[in-house]
């Protein structure tokens, strides 16, 4: 059988406006947290490296998308070329825990194999209304890995980040290889995101 090592992974922050998006990007690449943010009005792309739980060094495509409702269907474009998504709600915000349930339904309507990874975030604020326990019942019922985060004080951002990349990287290697053995001429896929084949004894 054929296997693809891939090299890239492209990974997506979909939720509601103002759940912390952009803040938990900035705060994954090193930056500085910002109490005031600006309201996302497209795509910002970022790019880094990771090093996968298999030891090998992998780059990795952010794309922070803009959750106001007038922007969605740009954010939503963005699942198609992703093979991970990272979908934030606010804990101090029922509404946008409550409209993660469309979230993963426009997300699975567009592709089914795709690591997906639930991310309640600002647990540092004292007023939240959605609890751990709902939270992790919701994650567990739609079979989600789920990180309580803060951008903050910069807690489990890398550790979701690490989940939805490993997890991103098994199931694509696996889907995109198998595509890729029935089609022997198709080179290359979403902009050089593999690297070189090779033979895999089974
Ligand atoms: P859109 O671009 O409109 O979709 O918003 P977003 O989801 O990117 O949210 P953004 O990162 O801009 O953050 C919105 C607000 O929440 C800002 O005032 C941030 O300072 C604040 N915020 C983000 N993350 C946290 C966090 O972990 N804790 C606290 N206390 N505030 C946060």
């Amino acid at each position: 059988m054929t296997d693809i090592a891939r090299t890239c992974i492209k990974i997506s922050l979909l939720g509601d406006q103002a759940v912390g998006k952009t803040c938990i990007c900035s705060t994954f690449f090193g930056l500085e947290f910002m109490e005031n943010t600006l309201t996302s009005i497209g795509i910002e792309k970022n790019e880094t490296k990771m090093k996968l739980e298999n030891g090998k060094e992998i780059k990795v495509k952010i794309w922070d998308t803009a959750g106001q409702e007038r922007f969605k269907s740009i954010s939503l474009s963005t699942i198609k070329n992703s093979q991970g998504v990272l979908v934030v709600f606010d804990v101090t915000s029922t509404e946008s825990f409550k409209h993660v349930t469309e979230w993963l339904k426009k997300i699975k309507d567009q592709k089914e194999n795709i690591a997906i990874v639930l991310m309640g975030n600002k647990f540092d604020l004292p007023n939240r209304t959605v609890t751990k326990e709902e939270a992790e019942e919701f994650a567990k019922k739609n079979k989600l890995s789920y990180f309580e985060s803060s951008a903050k004080l910069n807690k489990n951002i890398q550790e979701a980040f690490a989940k939805v990349v490993n997890e991103a990287y098994k199931l694509s290697s696996n889907a995109e290889g198998n595509e890729l053995n029935n089609n022997a001429k198709k080179k290359k896929t979403e902009g050089g995101c593999f690297g070189s084949k090779k033979k895999k004894q089974k």
